[in-house]
């Protein structure tokens, strides 16, 4: 069914409400690729009568946003935030933590996780400069809005073909176990990580703070408005001396003298709440 100029003025106004994601008319193709046949199924007569079926159900806001989000994602994506983090991230803030009450405990938040490998790879990252990492309280916090993407990641369960993408040899070896389909994050990796739906256009309420944020090649859907008051936000629940990584090409600097960019190992990073948090960061 293709759309009309009103159909797609319905739908974009419907994807806004439930997931903030900024559609307009040139999208028209993607709005008919994905939602054509949950239209159908509904039997609705347009899409103009599919966003007022859906504003009513609750199953179908989720199918929605699932069929709507983009979750394409790989293992140790761009990698130079993680050479960041290996080399630079994870050594001062275990330095800086060191005189603090809770020296061995991390908080680190991946918004917007997709299916997992965002997290999981930040844990990873983390055993590889810590080598008796299983002995330091460190948790991953994995977020996204969709909620298959989500029930994906509390599995922890790959193909072939997902985890052939990005992971090495080296880390499939050491933190996957083969199964019949695939392949299953291990136990050791898997309790470091816990995933949750949250919509990260809506208030943040009971996320607690971090020492480190992943809010990567999602802010790059939303309208300007929405994606500045979120970095805004997410700098709020940065302890402080932490760090926030955003996708490569996603400059911040635009949010004030805070959010000036820096550069480690080629990874662009923020630091909005200043470097010398060693008290704050011991939350
Ligand atoms: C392209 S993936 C990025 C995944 C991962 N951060 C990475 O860089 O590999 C974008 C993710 O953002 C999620 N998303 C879109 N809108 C969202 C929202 N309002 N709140 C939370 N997650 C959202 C999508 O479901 C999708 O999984």
């Amino acid at each position: 069914m293709k759309p009309t100029p009103a159909d797609i003025d319905a739908v974009c106004k419907l994807v806004d409400e439930l997931c903030g994601i900024y559609l307009d008319t040139s999208k028209d193709y993607l709005i008919e690729g994905r939602l054509a046949k949950l239209v159908a199924r509904t039997g609705a007569k347009d899409y103009v009568d599919f966003a007022r079926l859906t504003r009513g159900s609750t199953k179908l806001q989720t199918d929605v946003v699932d069929a709507i989000t983009t979750n394409e994602t790989l293992w140790f994506r761009d990698n130079t935030p993680f050479e960041a983090l290996r080399y630079k991230i994870f050594p001062e803030l275990i330095d800086a933590k060191a005189k603090s009450p809770f020296p061995r405990r991390f908080r680190v938040w991946s918004a917007a996780c997709s299916t997992g490998q965002e997290a999981f790879s930040i844990a990873m990252a983390f055993a590889d400069a810590v080598p008796d990492f299983e002995s330091w309280d460190f948790q991953v916090y994995g977020t996204d809005i969709s909620q298959a993407a989500v029930a994906h990641a509390e599995r922890g369960e790959y193909n072939e073909l997902e985890i052939s993408r990005g992971l090495s040899q080296k880390h499939r070896g050491a933190f996957f176990l083969k199964t019949p389909g695939g392949w299953r994050i291990n136990d050791a990796l898997r309790r470091r990580c816990h995933f949750e739906v949250r919509n990260l256009l809506r208030p943040f309420t009971n996320v607690g703070t971090f020492d480190l944020i992943f809010c990567r090649n999602v802010a790059i859907y939303f309208a300007p408005d929405d994606r500045r008051s979120l970095f805004l936000r997410l700098g709020q629940t940065l302890n402080r001396g932490g760090w926030l990584f955003t996708g490569s090409g996603e400059s911040l600097a635009d949010l004030g003298p805070n959010w000036a960019p820096k550069q480690h190992c080629r990874a662009v990073c923020y630091q909005p709440n200043g470097c010398n948090g060693v008290a704050t960061l011991a939350r």
